[in-house]
């Protein structure tokens, strides 16, 4: 038997930073969007933990480990022992969302892994044991199971579903080259802003505006993180204004980047950024949102 689940990728609409906690992670408020790039996670009984990783399209999956450090095997492990069960699987996972970084790549994978073990399984978790095991394995995670859009706090961990702001957005994905790490970024965030505020900034104005299908919400977009983003990689600026020069309402570095997402007005509009963007970058997918999580609901 077998069970498959997929989990979308995410951009963060708002990414407001705070001054490091003294557990060294960073209060954030941020808006979750999840948008129709998939990772689709199948699940089967096996006698040992493995995992296998293959690309859906033009993802680049030569990066993923394959080990027991995979955040799919880990949550895997994290759902059989919290229940006392001495259980393995064997995990494949297709690859639709870009491996870059800043997409949640393999927050998504951990997120589909734990709804479709809690099936194979027949646990019945609920809700609170299946967020609590998001949680503990990322700060993404969470916001994996939901998905739609979804205010985040605490480090991003804690998720809140916004609830009637389902107008559909249009996006041109393109994945940075040479990966960033997310530890180095928020360092970086610190050395530039060395007063960063301990309440991360708010996005009223985006949520007041996110369910209006007339509202230009372009100019609400915010990321906090970028420009430490855009300081470790500079060439990120370039493909922000080819972007926009396109045609793209705005640009902005995905999360901790180095993917950036491009807001269009309209499916043709992404398609025809998309395409331009075409003859100097290799890969730039086209995505909605806002699309469900791993829970499907
Ligand atoms: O929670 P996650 O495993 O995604 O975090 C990866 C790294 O990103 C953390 O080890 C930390 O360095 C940084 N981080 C942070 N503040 C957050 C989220 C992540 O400093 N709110």
């Amino acid at each position: 038997m077998t069970v498959t689940v997929r989990a979308p990728a995410k951009i963060n609409l708002h990414l407001g930073v705070g001054a490091p906690r003294s557990d060294g992670f960073h209060p954030l408020m941020t808006v979750y969007h999840a948008v129709d790039l998939y990772d689709v996670v199948t699940v089967s009984a096996a006698a040992d933990w493995s995992v296998s990783v293959e690309a859906a399209g033009p993802v680049d999956v030569s990066g993923v480990p394959t080990d027991d450090t995979n955040l799919a095997i880990r949550a895997g492990r994290a759902l059989a022992d919290r229940h006392g069960l001495d259980r393995t699987a064997r995990i494949e996972v297709r690859k639709g969302i870009p491996v870059a970084g800043g997409m949640a790549g393999g927050s998504a994978d951990a997120a589909a892994t734990l709804v479709a073990l809690d099936r194979l399984w027949e646990l019945d978790s609920g809700d609170a044991l299946l967020f609590d095991l998001a949680a503990e394995l990322g700060s993404d995670v969470p916001f994996g199971l939901v998905g739609r859009n979804a205010l985040g706090t605490g480090r991003g961990e804690h998720v809140e579903q916004l609830p009637g702001v389902e107008v559909v957005r249009h996006w041109v994905v393109v994945p940075g080259t040479g990966g960033l790490s997310t530890p180095a970024v928020y360092r970086r965030f610190d050395e530039l802003t060395p007063g960063a505020p301990k309440e991360p900034r708010a996005p009223y104005r985006l949520v007041e505006f996110l369910g209006d299908p007339v509202a230009d919400v372009a100019p609400l977009l915010h990321n906090d993180l970028q420009a430490a983003a855009l300081d470790l990689r500079p060439g990120l600026g370039g493909l922000l204004a080819a972007g926009e020069a396109a045609g793209a309402l705005r640009g902005l570095v995905s999360g901790s980047g180095p993917t950036c997402v491009f807001l269009c007005e309209s499916a043709a509009s992404a398609e025809a950024v998309a395409e331009r963007l075409r003859s100097s970058y290799a890969v730039a997918l086209t995505a909605t949102g806002p699309v469900t999580g791993a829970l499907g609901r």
